[in-house]
């Protein structure tokens, strides 16, 4: 599969560069533009068979697959640059942008000839740079052999999720705002830790391995959270008074109340 990444920054980036150590497509299958130079550097850097254009027109010649990366201000810009170029009967168009639905990027595509793209929503994370991103991918109109070849890809560079279009929002907040929500509890341990007495480098070497434990203990038993809780707490004892002691001040509230506003 022939893919050009539009817009290769933090997101656009970390696909190419994922992409490009995974074994489905071949580097040079790659074309990647920005609207610098420099960040074209940046993405050789990461392998030098990625091809690089700063013409987004050039770059989605010959793509099987064409992917909109750019922030959501450009999308409509984008789309107009690309959209006479583009023919929709062999080229599909994938969306990584938060909040741009099918519906929208639909009437962008909208070139008045009566055929539409297969479209992608794909939603990774940031752990997508490390291999360990979870990505939600919905789809119109793709035939399952296109879609499943898609999923291949994305499951090189960490989990993917299918899903129909109504869970994307739900599922970028669990997973894309979610990082940042995870390390907001590790950095309220860590900030605990300081205040109980270690400095913050021993804090956060201790709080990242409690972490390394806790989500290798769900990995491994197969558990939910509540489990490896009741195996932590005695009637009466300190771990116990620390739980009661988060809920007082709200915590599980505060977390969900995060995710239901960012979705
Ligand atoms: N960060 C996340 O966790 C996350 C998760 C899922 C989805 N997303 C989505 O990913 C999108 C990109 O976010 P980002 O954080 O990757 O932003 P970013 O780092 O600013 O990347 C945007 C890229 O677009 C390039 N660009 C600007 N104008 C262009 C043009 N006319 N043609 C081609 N490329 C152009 C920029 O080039 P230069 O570098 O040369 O300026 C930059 O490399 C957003 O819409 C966001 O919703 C982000």
């Amino acid at each position: 599969m022939k893919i050009a990444i539009i817009g290769g920054g933090n997101m656009g980036g970390a696909i190419a560069k994922g992409i490009a150590a995974g074994s489905l497509v071949p580097a040079s299958d790659l074309t990647v533009t920005a609207h610098t130079q420099q960040t074209l550097d940046k993405i050789k850097g990461y392998d030098p068979a990625i091809r690089t254009t700063l013409d987004n027109r050039e770059a989605v010649q010959g793509a099987d697959l064409v992917v909109l990366a750019v922030k959501p201000w450009l999308l409509e810009e984008v789309v107009k640059e690309i959209r006479g170029g583009l023919d929709y009967r062999k080229q599909a168009v994938a969306s990584v942008i938060g909040r741009s639905s099918f519906e929208e990027l639909g009437k962008l595509l909208d070139n008045g000839s009566g055929v539409m793209p297969v479209m992608y929503r794909i939603i990774p994370n940031t752990a997508i740079s490390l291999g360990e991103s979870v990505t939600f991918i919905a789809e119109q109109g793709a035939p399952k052999e296109r879609l499943d070849e898609l999923v291949s890809i994305f499951s090189e560079l960490g989990q993917t999720v299918v899903v129909k279009e109504p869970m994307m929002g739900p599922g970028t907040s669990l997973a894309s705002c979610g990082i940042a929500f995870a390390l907001k509890y590790l950095d309220a341990s860590i900030q605990g830790g300081v205040e109980l007495g270690f400095a913050p480098e021993e804090a956060r070497a201790v709080v990242m391995q409690t972490m390394r434990g806790a989500l290798e203990m769900m990995n491994l038993n197969g558990t939910m959270p509540q489990t490896e809780i009741d195996k932590v707490t005695t009637p009466g004892g300190m771990t116990l008074r620390g739980l009661a002691a988060m809920e007082e001040s709200g915590f599980t509230e505060a977390v969900k109340a995060g995710l239901f506003n960012s979705k």
